[in-house]
């Protein structure tokens, strides 16, 4: 039951994109953010009519995960590396942690005996504790690997292919910063993450640029924190991987609590988080109800997350765009017909917001301009609008 509801929080995230960059293969063909080395079979998880934007479906989620964890095997850490930080922030360190001996299975042997409690019938799955994480911490910056002892990377081409490695605070809440109209506010994401990768690598930042911004993620101290994974071999021997991550922290608070939020277009619609164009439709989108920010903050990072085909995703406070996110496409490679995203631009400068201020997204998708593969196949492809952004909220001094 627990791993099952945990299972449903990383399957409904692969649905909501790049934030937790899952790459869930039932929507690979019109889906590539990784530039072509994804694999291009398998059976995803169906969640199509699972909505993760419902406040009672999320909060169920980060309530299953708190006393989940509990339960949860422990990986611990092989060994820690100091490396050198990368930001100019006063007292920053930086440390490579390496979570394992994480055994894999070979392929043969899940064929044999598949995979049930992943997304993958070839995956070897993983939901766990992080043990001997350090806290009393503000995370200032991650960045996780699927990696051998030595911290080199592993992916497609050495025979591994990461589905989604996912590190989370499973002590606290997600951040309530956006209520739908009518209704009480909700975390935007249904589990606080503190990094996360699929195949491409991922990186996450809770500061802004700015090295006299003081602003982390903070995890509390002796906080449980959860390490989800799911990764296939594809040699037929078995093989010792470790979770590798590189993380920038400060010790203690910092000035303001920076949480990773992630807001779909139709996060008030009450429906699932995929856009459905009518068959043919070649220009369309969907703007989001107005939203109310909850507290005095500061937004930041900003970054749609769109599916190839997409055109921008626009932030809109209180009527003023203040952000257009615009992707860039690969270009059309020899005499293929379609495009697809290699990345989106990100939307830097922080924006200060107030407590009932009103929040709109405004994702559009061209056909015309951006061919899709998966519409030229015939299939409808599932199209999504949502914006990763950073919401720093200045720490409560009581
Ligand atoms: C680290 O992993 C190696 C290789 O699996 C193993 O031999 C060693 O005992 C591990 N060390 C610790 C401290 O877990
Ligand atoms: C692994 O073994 C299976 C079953 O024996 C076989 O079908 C498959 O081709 C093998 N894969 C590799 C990469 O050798």
């Amino acid at each position: 039951m627990i791993a099952t509801i945990a299972l449903f929080a990383l399957a409904a995230r692969a649905q909501a994109g790049p934030v937790f960059r899952l790459n869930s293969r039932q929507e690979m063909g019109g889906h590539n953010h990784g530039g072509g080395a994804e694999a291009k079979s398998g059976g995803g998880m169906g969640m199509g009519g699972f909505d993760i934007t419902n406040p009672t479906i999320s909060n169920m989620i980060s309530n299953a995960l708190y006393y989940g964890a509990i339960l949860m095997p422990k990986i611990p850490v092989n060994k820690t590396e100091t490396l050198k930080p990368q930001s100019s922030v006063p007292g920053a360190k930086r440390v490579r942690l390496y979570y394992g001996p994480m055994l894999l299975e070979s392929a043969a042997y899940k064929l044999k005996i598949p995979n049930k409690i992943g997304l993958d019938p070839q995956g070897n799955t993983w939901y766990s504790q992080a043990a001997n994480f350090p806290t009393d911490i503000s995370v200032l910056a991650s960045k996780i690997n699927v990696a051998d002892i030595n911290g080199k990377p592993l992916g497609v081409k050495d025979g591994v292919y990461n589905h989604h490695t996912v590190v989370a605070d499973a002590q606290k809440a997600p951040n309530a910063f956006v209520a739908c109209p009518g209704k009480s506010a909700a975390g935007s994401v249904p589990v606080a993450i503190l990094a996360s990768a699929g195949e491409e690598g991922g990186q996450y930042k809770f500061t802004t640029d700015d090295p006299k911004f003081s602003g982390g993620y903070y995890l509390g101290k002796g906080d449980r924190v959860a390490l989800f994974a799911e990764i296939v071999n594809y040699a037929n021997t078995t093989r010792d991987v470790y979770t590798t991550l590189d993380m920038e922290y400060v010790e203690g608070k910092t000035q303001y609590e920076v949480s990773a939020e992630a807001i779909s277009v139709t996060q008030c619609d009450g429906t699932s988080i995929g856009l459905k164009p009518a068959a043919g439709q070649m220009k369309f989108g969907a703007v989001s109800k107005e939203m109310t920010i909850q507290m005095d903050g500061v937004l930041f990072g900003s970054r749609g997350h769109l599916h190839d085909g997409g055109d921008y995703l626009k932030v809109i406070v209180n009527g003023k765009e203040i952000c257009t996110s615009q992707p860039e496409y690969f270009g059309k490679a020899g005499d293929a017909k379609w495009d697809t995203i290699k990345e989106m631009t990100t939307c830097k400068d922080p924006i200060p917001v107030k407590k009932g201020d009103k929040l709109v997204i405004d994702a559009g998708y061209d056909l015309n301009k951006h061919p899709a593969r998966s519409h030229l196949d015939g299939n409808t492809a599932e199209e999504m609008g949502v914006l990763n952004v950073q919401f720093a909220r200045l720490r409560d001094t009581k």
